[in-house]
């Protein structure tokens, strides 16, 4: 068996060790709950809270009041949903970059008759139009395709939708932007924005919601450690983002995400991959490529090869990389194709990595 190329850093990142090590560190000598006891132990594992709401915050370029722990951007993206169920049908725009994570919980909703759809033209290079943003009263902004894998002008799309309606509630799905590019949410004065640890190297299980006015708006679960006072027929929540974070947190993870926080600012991954990978693609006989050279990843097609056979076909050589529609169906549907191959790249994988599975590509094509 050949060594195993790991190519799928869109659907999870490897991990540095420096995240294995601080939550290894953390269950072995430091574990206690945190916002829930006075002892030395409690009050390291609730410094250790603080620490990694404030990289996070600095991350993003918010304040830590504005960060919420969640257990990843599909629970977020839900949550934005369950905060904002007070708008009376809400019109809510929705793009076909959209993951299914982001799209199904309101398409769910219009199902069941509580809001109307929109969908936001996509132009020639299949980027949100900027020109052709619709009124929305809630719109959901991807940030980054997984499978187009470019970063979209979350700014300017969020400065034309508050133009046709200043009230606008903006959603940013950052869960593959977090791993390619900085986020600035004051840049981007979105309203809310999520995004999952595991993509940008910390574990599974813990993600990202930011909220710009988390003080406007009422929490969506209740249980331990979010409220100031309970009377018999009062509650009275605690601020910030302690109100949005019920129940006991999933600290372990928490403890390694400043390290991926870290790992992923010094280690972006690299661009000259994607672009070798491009090129040898390009000129393989039935591949049709997808994205753009300069994308964060590369997809594409094998004319006269169903997906599922050309990922077992490298997978036996030891290539891991994604087949399918990635939970992504709408950029299919709008690219013409049931689904693809996708090869993204992370910070472990080297110029021989893309060599080797270039040859090998070559071989199961020609
Ligand atoms: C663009 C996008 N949004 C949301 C998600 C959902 O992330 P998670 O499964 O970590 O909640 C993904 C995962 O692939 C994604 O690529």
């Amino acid at each position: 068996m050949n060594k195993i190329i790991y190519l799928d850093a869109a659907a999870s990142s490897l991990k540095p060790d420096a995240v294995i090590d601080a939550e290894s560190d953390f269950l072995r000598n430091k574990y206690a709950n945190a916002g829930r006891g006075v002892c030395a132990r409690a009050a390291g594992a609730d410094e250790m809270v603080t620490r990694a709401r404030d990289a996070v915050a600095a991350f993003i370029n918010a304040k830590p009041q504005q960060i919420v722990f969640t257990s990843g951007a599909t629970d977020g993206l839900n949550r934005v949903r369950d905060i904002l169920k007070n708008v009376a049908h809400p019109m809510v725009a929705v793009s076909d970059l959209d993951h299914h994570s982001a799209r199904l919980p309101w398409m769910a909703a219009h199902l069941a008759g509580t809001v109307d759809l929109t969908v936001m033209p996509l132009d020639s290079q299949y980027n949100i139009d900027v020109t052709k943003i619709p009124y929305a009263d809630i719109m959901v902004i991807t940030a980054m395709s997984n499978v187009m894998g470019v970063a979209q002008n979350v700014a300017e799309i969020v400065r034309a939708a508050r133009e046709k309606n200043p009230n606008v509630v903006t959603i940013v799905d950052a869960a593959q932007y977090a791993a390619h590019a900085s986020i600035d949410v004051r840049a981007w004065d979105c309203d809310f924005m999520c995004f999952s640890g595991h993509k940008i190297g910390a574990d599974t299980g813990i993600g990202v919601m930011y909220i710009k006015n988390p003080e406007k708006y009422a929490p969506d679960k209740f249980g331990g450690g979010m409220v100031s006072r309970v009377m018999t027929d009062e509650i009275i929540f605690s601020p910030a983002p302690e109100k949005f974070e019920a129940g006991t947190l999933p600290l372990t993870q928490i403890a390694g995400l400043p390290f991926a926080i870290d790992n992923a600012k010094s280690r972006p991954a690299a661009a000259d991959l994607v672009k070798y990978m491009y090129d040898r693609l390009a000129k393989m006989p039935r591949v049709r490529i997808l994205t753009q050279p300069d994308a964060a990843l590369i997809s594409f097609i094998v004319d006269g090869m169903h997906v599922l056979d050309f990922g077992a076909l490298v997978g036996a050589h030891g290539v891991c990389l994604r087949v399918g529609n990635m939970c992504a169906t709408w950029i299919h549907r709008a690219l013409g194709v049931d689904g693809s191959i996708r090869i993204s790249p992370g910070f472990w994988n080297t110029i021989e990595d893309m060599r080797q599975t270039a040859d090998i590509i070559e071989n199961v094509v020609k």
